[in-house]
């Protein structure tokens, strides 16, 4: 992954975000030649970058976590000064469709904000539209409160946040949208909320509530992953568990995520869940054909060959 803030030397990474000596970004971002030391306070950057850098793609989303962490950093350097700083909220919208890795950034994000100071705890509690809305007038506001609850100190992360908005007025799914918003407005510093789900019924939500759309001034757009992206992910998953794809196998796998991504509708693909529950089940499948064979040497037990692999029929799961 291009990291041109991120450079090595003897063993120590140094970030030169802040330099005062360059005389522009755009130069330190070409020229990562001059070592800088790290200032104590960006190993929290560090750290998340590194993680961040596990990740396959998400180019834009990897370049806004920095944009929010200098935002944040500027902001405690102006305070310090007597200068104002903005006290934005931080509260998210991640849009993309199933597997795209909203869950996985969002727990990155929690650890970066309990590393910089931002939350208090940097959990994730993962809600969906049952855990808030309830059955009988009240009820609701109170499920939504304990929730609140329970995220203080971390983040509040709801998957298809849209489907609050479904039933119109008389739904409870309003009552548990108005609640949230209460809470962001009176608890704005003590937890953030993100709303993931789809593109487009993301956006038809923000319409049912005015006041919505400005709540959520950071929005990450999760794009599918390609073929090559797929494929890439799968490897590290496997490097990760000590496995390996014979070229049979690597060949079938890709023929396979083409045609998938091809006759399932974009919602129905989970793209990096996809990739995932098919070596998993693969794993399996080949444990039972070394069984049957009675071959366990080096090569047997880290390889996976194209007849061990196990696809999804017709399901995106
Ligand atoms: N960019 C990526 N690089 C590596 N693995 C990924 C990436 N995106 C998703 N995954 C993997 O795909 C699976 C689904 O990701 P998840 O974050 O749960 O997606 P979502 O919340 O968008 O449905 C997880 O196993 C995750 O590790
Ligand atoms: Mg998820």
């Amino acid at each position: 992954m291009d990291q041109p803030m991120r450079m090595k030397n003897n063993g120590q990474i140094s970030i030169v975000l802040n330099s005062q000596k360059r005389s522009s970004v755009k130069d330190t971002l070409r020229h990562d030649s001059v070592p800088q030391s790290l200032p104590q306070e960006h190993v929290a950057l560090k750290e998340i970058e590194e993680e961040l850098g596990s990740l396959v793609g998400m180019e834009e989303m990897k370049k806004m976590v920095k944009e929010i962490y200098a935002w944040i950093y500027v902001n405690k350097k102006r305070e310090t000064m007597g200068l104002k700083a903005g006290k934005q909220a931080l509260h998210m919208m991640f849009k993309g469709n199933p597997g795209t890795g909203k869950t996985t950034v969002a727990r990155i994000i929690g650890k970066l904000f309990l590393k910089m100071n931002v939350l208090s705890k940097g959990h994730l509690i993962e809600a969906e539209r049952a855990d808030l809305v309830g059955e009988y007038i009240g009820h609701t506001a109170q499920k939504t409160r304990d929730l609140v609850k329970k995220a203080l100190g971390g983040i509040l992360f709801i998957d298809e946040a849209y489907s609050l908005g479904r039933g119109g007025e008389k739904d409870f799914g309003k009552e548990a949208i108005d609640t949230l918003v209460k809470h962001m407005e009176d608890k704005q510093h003590e937890f953030i909320l993100i709303l993931a789900g789809y593109s487009r019924e993301m956006e038809h939500f923000l319409t049912l509530n005015p006041g919505l759309q400005s709540r959520f001034p950071l929005v990450f757009h999760f794009p599918d992953y390609s073929v090559d992206q797929l494929m890439e992910i799968g490897r590290r998953m496997l490097e990760e568990k000590e496995y390996l794809l014979s070229h049979d196998a690597e060949r079938k796998i890709r023929e396979h995520l083409h045609t998938a991504k091809n006759t399932l509708s974009p919602m129905a693909f989970s793209n990096g869940r996809y990739v995932r529950n098919v070596l998993e089940k693969s794993i399996r499948a080949q444990a039972m054909r070394l069984l049957m064979e009675n071959c366990f040497d080096r090569h047997d037990l880290l390889t996976i060959r194209s007849n061990d692999l196990m696809f999804n029929r017709g399901s995106s799961e």
